[in-house]
């Protein structure tokens, strides 16, 4: 049977846990050929394994987006070995919260660098793929998904330097949509609430249990939730653009 996303080359960075796998299986269901970015190769070679059970193809591309060789040769790689590229996910991120009165500067280096410069290396080498996607392929439009955050849209004492990378991933995300729409590549943000994935194991102890106490009696997005508002926004047909999805848990308040 025929599926809405086949012939179609998706590119998901953070590919190897969380939303982006999830995401990754979700847009491979949905018939899209996906290459999966990340660094940890045996994660992205078991989602490949299992994504190609289920009669799909995936790309391990071993990839450390903050190094902007290394990001352009994953897109490069995409487009010789699986032809073209449709739609791109812009997910890996990282998460370090805390009091910015006396943060380690590495913390908010690593934010910068990942959420913004990786994102950066991505998204300036994937826009001509993507101009190219939407004058060519049978469906003539292209995506770009930015994954944002709720911490895109309201700052919090503590998040300080999350705040700015997220921030700045909606503001950017606005600037390329007015910039593209009239090409048919569609540009959207999507901001998550709380969801159950690794991205709180990389913060330090305190502010790892400052955040279990702030979600204690809450009900935690899935990644498959987040994974499910994206296949939404990239299978809309080629007159509809979700330009942005908010999506919390229902018991989350701010
Ligand atoms: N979980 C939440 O509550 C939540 C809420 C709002 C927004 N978000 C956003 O959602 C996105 C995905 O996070 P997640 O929750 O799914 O967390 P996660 O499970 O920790 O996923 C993060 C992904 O980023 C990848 N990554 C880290 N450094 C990388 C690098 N240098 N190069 C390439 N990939 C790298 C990781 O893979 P490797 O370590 O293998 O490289 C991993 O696949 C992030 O942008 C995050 O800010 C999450």
């Amino acid at each position: 049977m025929a599926k809405i996303l086949d012939g179609t080359v998706a590119l998901i960075t953070g590919a190897s846990s969380g939303i982006g796998e999830a995401t990754a299986r979700a847009l491979a269901a949905q018939g899209a050929a996906v290459a999966v970015v990340a660094r940890r190769k045996e994660r992205l070679d078991q989602l490949a394994s299992d994504i190609a059970q289920q009669g799909g193809r995936a790309l391990v591309l071993e990839t450390d987006v903050t190094d902007q060789a290394q990001a352009q040769a994953a897109v490069e790689r995409t487009v010789s070995e699986l032809g073209r590229l449709d739609t791109v996910v812009n997910n890996a991120g990282v998460m370090l919260l805390g009091p910015a009165v006396g943060a380690p500067l590495e913390d908010w280096e690593r934010m910068v660098s990942l959420n913004v410069d990786g994102l950066l290396y991505i998204t300036h080498a994937v826009l001509p793929h993507l101009l190219k996607a939407a004058q060519d392929s049978p469906r003539q439009v292209a995506d770009l998904i930015n994954i944002s955050s709720v911490a895109g849209r309201i700052a919090r004492s503590g998040s300080n330097v999350y705040n700015l990378t997220k921030f700045g991933v909606a503001a950017l995300s606005e600037s390329l949509r007015q910039e593209l729409a009239g090409r048919h590549v569609r540009v959207a943000s999507v901001e998550p609430g709380a969801v159950a994935t690794e991205l709180g194991s990389h913060l330090r102890p305190e502010a790892q249990k400052s955040l279990a106490q702030r979600f204690a009696n809450l009900e935690m997005l899935k990644a498959e939730d987040i994974a499910d508002a994206i296949q939404y926004i990239v299978t809309r047909p080629r007159h509809v653009a979700i330009n942005e999805i908010l999506v919390r848990p229902t018991q989350q308040e701010g």
